[in-house]
């Protein structure tokens, strides 16, 4: 039997159009529209790409977007300055500072300067400790995307085996924390773990987050299983042509899709669920802001 497939695509859809529905309700209502300010410092070409599909998607829900694009040289202190700036603006209600930044930059450091009332990405500190500890906090959107589609196709996932593969901070930690935050028995994996097969092979949910095209073969998925895949790899397709690439997970979808119960697929699976939860996050700060 073939898997499930769970959309994404389709399911951001349905995100963005609640979304649409609450900032509409907050401009009528309260005169409020909700901001969103993307950093972007230097040209790398993925995080243009990212951060052209945000500041677009943040306007199609009736936000507004405020783009930041700043040389690839810019100085600490001019990015901290540009940042206490926007943290004190009423008018912006979330602030994303797209990464990697250039190495001279103390992605740290740049992290925790903004507002955590704003961090719609959740990778402040205070908002990393809030979740670790089960309380009100903005939670990182990639892992909040894969657990509303866990929760939507699951209703329940307490009591379930869950082993996430990853462990950066973005993705793989925080996602272990919402699986446990939600009562599943979480299982981190990672280049160091022994036996990975037959720690994968034991879980009811799988969450491949390590950005190693393919590396999760169908042999190692148990029967039935629920399987995220996180990975966005571009790898080279041949058979399309001389020069072609396609995109694929972490997960070998062919063999897997045979065997899991459900499984998302790449492109189209938790990819778009990202920005729509990034604007969910936009319209949870503004509304906090605003009491
Ligand atoms: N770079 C890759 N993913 C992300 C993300 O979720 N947020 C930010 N700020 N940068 C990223």
């Amino acid at each position: 039997m073939t898997a499930t497939v769970i959309d994404g695509k389709e399911f951001a859809a349905r995100v963005r159009a609640k979304v649409a529905g609450h900032v509409t309700r907050l401009k009528d209502e309260n005169g409020i529209t909700p901001g969103l300010a993307v950093v972007l410092v230097g040209e790398d070409p993925a995080s243009q790409v990212y951060v052209r599909s945000k500041g677009k998607m943040t306007v199609e829900v009736g936000m507004n977007s405020f783009e930041h694009k700043l040389e690839v040289n810019t100085s600490e202190e001019d990015l901290l300055a540009l940042i206490e700036k926007l943290n004190n603006d009423p008018a912006v209600h979330g602030i994303l500072c797209q990464l990697p930044l250039p190495k001279h930059l103390d992605e740290d450091l740049i992290i925790n300067s903004i507002s955590p009332a704003k961090d719609v990405d959740g990778f402040h500190i205070s908002n990393v400790g809030l979740l670790g500890t089960g309380q009100k906090s903005m939670v990182p959107c990639t892992p909040l995307g894969c657990l509303m589609m866990l929760r939507d196709h699951h209703g329940s996932i307490s009591g379930m085996n869950a082993v996430v593969i990853g462990r950066s901070n973005i993705v793989g930690k925080p996602m272990a924390q919402l699986l446990l935050n939600d009562s599943a028995t979480v299982t981190i994996a990672h280049s160091r773990t022994k036996d990975l097969a037959d720690v994968v092979r034991a879980a009811d949910i799988v969450v491949a987050a390590v950005g190693r095209p393919e590396m999760v073969p169908g042999d190692w998925i148990k029967q039935g299983a629920t399987v995220i895949d996180v990975g966005i790899n571009r790898i080279d397709a041949p058979e399309k042509g001389e020069g072609k690439t396609r995109l694929v997970g972490d997960v070998d979808y062919a063999s897997c899709v045979e065997v899991a119960g459900a499984i998302t697929p790449v492109p189209g699976g938790v990819g778009p669920m990202t920005i729509a939860c990034l604007l969910a996050n936009t319209v949870t700060a503004c509304c906090r802001a605003n009491g």
